[in-house]
């Protein structure tokens, strides 16, 4: 038992010695819990960083897209490009297309906030209002957004970034290019056909063309919606037609609504391009075939081809990179119909 003790009180000794000079085993103290990092962008938008950040590749991104719906040329570019560049880079894309039905889009945004797949929500919206609620929610589950196409009215701090066109600087182009159209005319009568009610395309086109048309004395006789379509375009101008012919410009708000307009003058017995002059926005191949007939004379493009950049802010967004700009504006230009036919051959939509 003697011995034991001394045994005893001589290891005591040692370690106590040891640890005098720092040899004992260190006791392992636990890290302090890791403080969840804050990441933010300059819109204010709190990043949802991806477990698999900063690595995070394209295999690793589950993208809900909600499309507004499938009308006309435009529209098919845009979901086009989105399938055809997913599959290039080897990104999971589930398509939901909202029948230009804007209640289909809120309840998709939920299906989508709640799939737990899902890590990315990119969004067309059909009306720049009514958004805040359900990114509140996509916020509160931690789901990456991105805006593309059309802006909305919610505040930046609710989605990463927004990828499309400056649509009140296409209308002011639209204004300046009427301008041009009708230098040589007394009179300068526009009537105006306008897209879905409510979305930003439509109210910001029209801003911006009434913002440019007053240099040289356009007067809107006549607005009114044609739901992007080349039909109802058509009704609408037959019926202003019916109304009056004292009309010298049509301002359509995209290139199917310009073709209908153009059918309605041309089956009035009058010349489209000629007698009464049209422009439209988009610069789909339809346009440049109408351009070549001399149905219309000027388009103010919008690109479609959007879906490599959604991507690539996406993946940047997965990563906790927050040097994205709120905003990322897409490269435009302006056709005319002496140049349609040498351009439509380069044409990618
Ligand atoms: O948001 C872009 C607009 O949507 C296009 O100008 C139109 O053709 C489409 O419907």
């Amino acid at each position: 038992m003697k011995t034991v003790r001394i045994t005893l009180s001589i290891v005591v000794a040692l370690v106590f010695m040891l640890s005098a000079v720092g040899c004992a085993p260190k006791a392992t103290v636990a890290p302090p819990p890791a403080v969840p990092v804050v990441v933010k962008n300059s819109g204010g938008y709190v990043i949802p960083v991806a477990k698999c950040a900063p690595n995070c590749k394209y295999s690793d991104m589950t993208l809900g897209f909600i499309q507004t719906g499938s009308e006309g040329g435009w529209r098919a570019a845009n979901t086009g490009s989105f399938n055809e560049t997913s599959k290039q880079l080897g990104l999971n894309l589930k398509f939901y297309d909202a029948q230009n039905k804007f209640e289909n889009q809120i309840s998709a945004f939920r299906n989508f906030i709640q799939d737990p797949d899902v890590n990315v929500i990119v969004l067309s919206a059909l009306e720049a209002a009514g958004w805040d609620e359900v990114l509140q929610e996509a916020k509160a589950a931690k789901k990456l957004v991105v805006l593309q196409d059309r802006r909305i009215d919610s505040s930046e701090a609710l989605y990463l970034t927004f990828i499309g066109a400056d649509f009140v600087e296409e209308g002011r182009k639209a204004g300046n290019e009427m301008c041009k159209l009708l230098k040589d005319s007394a009179k300068k009568n526009v009537v105006e056909l306008v897209g879905n009610v409510g979305s930003s395309a439509a109210i910001d086109r029209g801003k911006g063309f009434r913002e440019t048309m007053t240099e040289c004395g356009i007067v809107i006789t006549q607005s009114q919606t044609g739901n992007w379509s080349a039909t109802e375009g058509k009704a609408v101008m037959e019926a202003w037609l019916k109304q009056s012919k004292d009309i010298q410009g049509v301002f359509a708000q995209n290139d199917e609504m310009g073709i209908g307009a153009a059918q309605a003058t041309n089956e009035a017995g009058l010349k489209a391009g000629t007698d009464i002059k049209i422009l439209s926005v988009d610069a789909t191949a339809g346009a440049f075939n109408a351009m070549i007939k001399g149905d219309i004379n000027t388009v103010v493009e919008c690109n479609p081809l959007l879906a490599p950049q959604v991507f690539e802010a996406a993946l940047k967004g997965l990563n906790g990179d927050a040097t994205l700009p709120a905003w990322i504006p897409s490269q435009e230009g302006v056709f005319y119909a002496a140049d349609a036919a040498t351009i439509l051959p380069t044409r990618k939509y």
